[in-house]
């Protein structure tokens, strides 16, 4: 998003939010943030769509606004800005996008929910007209080696059978990097003998 396109977001989210929100929230997020703002153009290079993002506390960035324009939707221009958000979130080394969407929006809570979101809490009273909102979250980083099946039978063995290796799970083994050794024999290296005469 560059200087020029201000005027345009500023029409783009007020048109398509619920909330009014002056020209200058959109300055202010290009300012905080220049790399977490995206817009998205038609042909003629129109503004159809933006995303406003806001770096929080805690390795934690925010889908502040994201709007489409109407007669642009279901082109993918919602889903490549959150890509492209995703990819700056990423490139800054933040861990977790967060969101708050209001709980009579369902078709903007389907969207992020296909797209790695899940509800953390609702929120509410959260909108200015009084209206409740959920918080939706997607980690982008704490990769585990552990499948979440195998997490899940994990904690619900007994506690006494919690000791020693995970062996179920198909944790990645790591080796340094080469040609691989030859495997150790069994039998103290001799070969069997064969019966055949
Ligand atoms: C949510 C929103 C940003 C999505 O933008 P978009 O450009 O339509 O997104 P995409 O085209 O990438 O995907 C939209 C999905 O709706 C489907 N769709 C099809 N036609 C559609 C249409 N006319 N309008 C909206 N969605 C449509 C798409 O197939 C796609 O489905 P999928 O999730 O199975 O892939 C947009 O609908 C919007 O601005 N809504 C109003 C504001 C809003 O709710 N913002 C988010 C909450 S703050």
């Amino acid at each position: 998003m560059a200087e020029t396109d201000v005027q345009q977001v500023f029409a783009i989210l007020n048109l398509n939010l619920d909330d009014y929100f002056a020209p200058e929230v959109v300055g202010f997020f290009l300012a905080q943030w220049p790399e977490g703002q995206f817009v998205a153009t038609d042909l003629t290079g129109r503004v159809v769509g933006a995303l406003c993002g806001a770096r929080l506390d805690g390795g934690r960035a925010s889908v502040s606004l994201l709007a489409v324009d109407s007669g642009s939707r279901g082109m993918g221009a919602g889903s490549a800005l959150l890509d492209q958000f995703r990819r700056a979130c990423v490139m800054s080394g933040i861990g977790m996008m967060q969101l708050e969407v209001r709980t009579s929006n369902a078709k903007g809570i389907e969207f992020y929910r296909k797209r790695g979101f899940t509800i953390s809490e609702r929120l509410p009273n959260f909108y200015n007209d009084g209206g409740d909102g959920y918080r939706m979250v997607c980690v982008l980083s704490g990769i585990s080696p552990f499948s979440e099946g195998c997490r899940r039978r994990w904690s619900q063995r007994p506690r006494w059978r919690r000791r020693g290796s995970r062996s179920s799970c198909r944790r990645p083994t790591l080796r340094p990097l080469g040609p691989r050794r030859p495997r150790a024999r069994c039998c103290s290296g001799r070969r069997r003998r064969s019966r055949r005469p």
